[in-house]
């Protein structure tokens, strides 16, 4: 199709003008799938319900509302706990292949210590409401909602953490194996252990900034390793299943012409090689640069590396521990040499490293998302070039608004992440599917619900939580039903 296609869109609010000029059609190749995400903290409430005990985020948001834009938090949400079946039925709606959602830990396993019946029972019936509807369940373990008493004796920054996560991941696999093929053992470590270890604005709430974000990803990284060999050594012969790890990646932009080309290559090693490179790449550990700056600076400080040291045991046991990698992509940035003096100990200043945005991005309403889709295209290449082209599945893009049903600039980010994504497909990136975030408006942590990435829209205010498909919710059914969709 070519030529001009005008949509004039009238409402009492918004008066909508859409020009399309040139399009195309992006064919979805056979076998791909296409899904959608959520996590558990963000949609279920049930906060304190049929021995659920407390999680970090359930202490964090009761105790420091003013943390959260809205000083709301997610003790009901969209109460998927209770409503879990309009959660499939809005999923077999749209004709979704994949459904990505997080099991709460502190609801299987009360406190992380004792296992709790009626919150196995409540995944199962999820679980199996997927499955008899054809969806198939993509399950992360760990989605940033720490039962809280393991908080207390340290969280992720006590060693002793990788037995409770084990002991829990033993119970997932004993109780949902059968039926969960896909596994995803945690959830953006870069900013779990940055966000509630190192500058401690969430969560788990330590501000313990240079220390505590390497201890918290040391952990997490043997946590998974030890997960995996579980796995394959006690599940894997009757489950047949698979092991990933979702990693929030951005690609890197010279800030201007006099930043080289390796200055982007060892900030790329530095940013996303922190959990890439133990688990992906050939010869495992921290990313060698990554390891000289600790080397350096524990000179300089007297002290020992702040960046725990990997035995070369432990870089084997780590090493190789995933089936495939799941990218979450948002946006990129731009980056350049460290310009402030100031010397303390906190990450992006230990790695040298200041970043920004190019403002002639196209900026999405909400305060932090700028649209660089060419991002996601650098990114996939750079991971199939530099860690010799793992399986990959995009398990979280989105864009933000404001909630509005007429979500056009929703679907016009989706279908620009979805080309590229198959452009780098067709270049022999070993992409198997795309899930959008995120299937409903939920409780996006520290901004609450005053920014909305949902493609069902939820009425937050009725106890029925209704969900209402969204324009991006029709695209999504009409792409899969017709495996197809029109690029502009
Ligand atoms: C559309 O195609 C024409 C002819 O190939 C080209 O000149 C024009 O720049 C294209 N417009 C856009 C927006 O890509
Ligand atoms: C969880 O820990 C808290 C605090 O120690 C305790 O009061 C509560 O009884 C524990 N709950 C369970 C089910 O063990
Ligand atoms: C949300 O639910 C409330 C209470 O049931 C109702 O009054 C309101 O009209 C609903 N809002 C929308 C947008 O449907």
């Amino acid at each position: 199709m070519h030529g001009i296609f005008t949509t004039i869109l009238m409402s009492a609010f918004v008066k909508f003008t859409y020009t399309c000029e040139n399009s195309t059609v992006i064919e979805i190749p056979e076998n791909f799938k296409i899904g959608a995400s959520t996590s558990s903290y963000q949609i279920e409430g049930g906060w304190n319900l049929d021995g659920k005990t407390e999680n970090v985020w359930d202490t964090f948001t009761h105790n420091h509302p003013e943390k959260i834009e809205d000083h709301s938090n997610g003790d009901v949400a969209a109460d998927s706990y209770h409503f879990y079946k309009k959660d499939v039925e809005a999923l077999k709606y749209v004709g979704f292949n994949q459904y990505r959602f997080s099991i709460s830990w502190s609801r299987v396993i009360a406190n992380g210590t004792i296992i709790n019946k009626k919150g196995i029972e409540y995944y199962n019936n999820l679980i199996n409401e997927l499955i008899l509807n054809r969806i198939e369940p993509v399950v992360t373990m760990f989605h940033w909602d720490l039962p809280q008493y393991l908080q207390n004796l340290g969280g992720f920054v006590n060693p002793l953490i990788t037995k409770y996560f084990e002991f829990y991941a033993n119970v997932l696999f004993e109780n949902f194996g059968d039926r969960v093929k896909i596994w995803i053992t945690f959830n953006e470590p870069t900013l779990y252990c940055i966000g509630e270890y190192g500058e401690g604005r969430s969560g788990s709430y330590i501000k313990a900034p240079g220390v505590g974000e390497y201890l918290c990803g040391h952990h997490l990284l043997i946590s998974h390793a030890n997960v995996y060999h579980l796995y394959k050594n006690k599940f894997y012969d009757k489950q047949k299943g698979e092991i990933g790890i979702s990693l929030k990646l951005q690609y890197l932009y010279p800030k201007d012409e006099t930043i080289t080309k390796e200055f982007v290559e060892r900030s790329l090693d530095l940013t996303n090689g922190w959990f890439i490179n133990p688990i992906f790449s050939k010869n495992g550990g921290y990313p060698e640069e990554l390891v000289k700056i600790f080397v350096k600076k524990s000179i300089e400080e007297g002290t020992w590396s702040r960046l725990p040291i990997m035995s070369d045991e432990l870089k084997k046991r780590i090493q190789g521990t995933a089936d495939f990698m799941g990218v979450n992509y948002y946006s990129s940035e731009l980056v350049e040499p460290k310009t402030q003096l100031d010397d303390s100990p906190q990450f992006d200043i230990d790695i040298g490293l200041t970043f920004s945005v190019d403002e002639r991005w196209p900026k999405s309403d909400s305060l932090w998302l700028y649209i660089v889709p060419e991002g996601l295209y650098d990114l996939l290449i750079w991971i199939r070039d530099r860690y010799k082209n793992p399986k990959i599945m995009i398990t979280e893009n989105g864009y933000a608004d404001n909630g509005e049903i007429n979500d056009f600039e929703r679907i016009k980010y989706i279908k620009q992440h979805i080309a590229v994504i198959l452009k780098a497909k067709s270049e022999n990136c070993n992409i198997v599917s795309y899930m959008v975030w995120s299937l409903l408006d939920n409780f996006e942590w520290n901004i609450g619900y005053s920014a909305a990435l949902g493609i069902f829209s939820v009425n937050m205010s009725s106890p029925l939580k209704e969900r209402t498909p969204k324009r991006s919710a029709k695209f999504f059914k009409n792409l899969i039903t017709n495996g197809k969709f029109e690029m502009c």
